[in-house]
């Protein structure tokens, strides 16, 4: 088999450029680990920035996200038992799309399979090799059958627990690590939206955010233990522990049958450099961000913009220059958003150990957030999304 771009994973990341390069009449083949049906309902991450709301509708992938995304103007902060506003609008005239992650894999896998262009589920013992090299491999096996994938350029696409990263050569690389300690515990839940908008809650018993999916379905996320047992939390538990950390003037949670109980450790992660000779990396096969700023799925989009044009740009006039710089111009834009999401996370969550000191420090910071026009600026600067390339 051959093909001028072989793309490990199809998540956010591998799916995107895979379609991407299709647009730019650049073939590829999509080598997935897990099935179709596991891939289109993995529940992960729900809102969109709003240029790659703006990448997805100018690539024929907005549609449905239209349909049934929903447009949030603002959102909710709350602190001290107050709920506050900020107004993305006003303060930056942008909005974001609540539109969940596997809807649009839904739409990315349509778009390939409808393109009639090669993606390949339940792959197993992938390997890529050759990339330092001329001549590129990726070999792996599907359905029993041994398959070597010659290509020009590998992208790893592969997510933080792929095969990508630890096949770059020892030194070459360094991973930059934090671990927090603690996690979410996130629901899906037959309820209609408690608020119109997200609302992230700082409280003493620890962050709550309290979001939503579609008219008729919340999603909603309680600080845990990072091991914390899915078994340990009821729903009744869960509704309770909800109830007392969202409480605020005029909130009423609103409740309903629970049909999704997962828990997400939490960590910040940047492996640097993210390529190799020809092998590249993309979205969290290179970089964690915890949830709390939601730019996971919206910095694997950033990362394949980027690298899709660079691979666009080699084909079209044999000029490698984007390619030997996509790694420092991927990681310019992705250590802001390490920066903020850490920043969120710092700000919205109860760490262990902190003294009633750090504990106010965290309050007025809150405070000056939302008291602070320039602040509350700058946090719906990031929030809506930095510029993607
Ligand atoms: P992934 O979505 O991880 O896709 C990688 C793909 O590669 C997968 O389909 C995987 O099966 C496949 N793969 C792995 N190994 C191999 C292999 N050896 N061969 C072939 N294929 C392979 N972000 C938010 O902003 N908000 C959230 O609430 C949120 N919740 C999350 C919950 C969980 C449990 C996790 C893990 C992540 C969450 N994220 C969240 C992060 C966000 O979902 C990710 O940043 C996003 O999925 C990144 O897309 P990706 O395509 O880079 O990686
Ligand atoms: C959602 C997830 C996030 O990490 C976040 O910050 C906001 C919303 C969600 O899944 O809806």
């Amino acid at each position: 088999m051959r093909t001028q771009v072989a793309i490990i994973g199809a998540g956010p990341a591998g799916l995107l450029l895979a379609h991407l390069l299709h647009l730019d009449g650049i073939e590829s083949v999509v080598i997935e680990a897990r099935s179709q049906h596991y891939a289109e309902n993995r529940i992960r991450a729900g809102v969109l920035e709003h240029h790659v709301v703006d990448v997805l509708d100018q690539t024929g992938l907005g549609a449905r996200m239209h349909r049934e995304g929903l447009r949030h103007e603002g959102t909710g902060l709350l602190f001290g038992g107050k709920l506050h506003r900020i107004d993305f609008q006003a303060l930056v005239g942008q909005s974001v799309m609540v539109y969940g992650q596997h809807e649009v894999v839904r739409d990315l896998i349509a778009a390939r399979q409808a393109a009639g262009a090669p993606l390949l589920f339940e792959c197993a013992d992938v390997l890529v090799s050759g990339f330092q090299g001329g001549s590129p491999e990726v070999r792996f096996t599907q359905g029993g059958q041994a398959h070597t994938l010659h290509c020009d350029v590998i992208a790893g696409c592969d997510g933080f627990h792929g095969v990508c990263r630890p096949a770059l050569p020892p030194g070459s690389w360094r991973g930059y690590d934090r671990v927090y300690p603690f996690g979410w515990l996130g629901i899906l839940a037959d309820a209609p939206p408690s608020a119109e908008e997200l609302i992230y809650a700082n409280h003493e018993r620890g962050f709550a955010l309290c979001s939503q999916r579609s008219p008729t379905v919340q999603r909603l996320y309680l600080q845990c233990a990072p091991d914390e047992e899915v078994e340990a939390w009821s729903d009744d538990r869960i509704w309770s522990e909800l109830g007392t950390r969202l409480a605020c003037d005029g909130f009423q949670l609103r409740t309903g049958r629970i049909f999704q109980k997962g828990v997400t450790p939490m960590r910040s992660y940047v492996a640097e450099p993210m390529q190799c000779g020809r092998l590249f990396l993309a979205g969290d096969a290179a970089h964690i961000v915890p949830p709390t700023g939601a730019k996971g799925m919206n910095s694997a989009v950033a990362d394949v913009l980027l690298l899709s044009r660079a691979i666009g740009r080699w084909y079209g006039s044999g000029d490698d220059a984007g390619l030997e710089g996509y790694s420092a111009a991927a990681l310019r834009r992705i250590w802001k958003v390490q920066r903020f999401s850490w920043w969120m996370t710092t700000l919205f969550h109860r760490f262990d150990g902190a003294s009633d000191f750090d504990r106010r420090v965290q309050l007025a910071e809150l405070d000056y957030v939302v008291g602070s026009r320039e602040a509350s600026a700058a946090l719906a600067e990031n929030y809506v999304g930095l510029p993607l390339t």
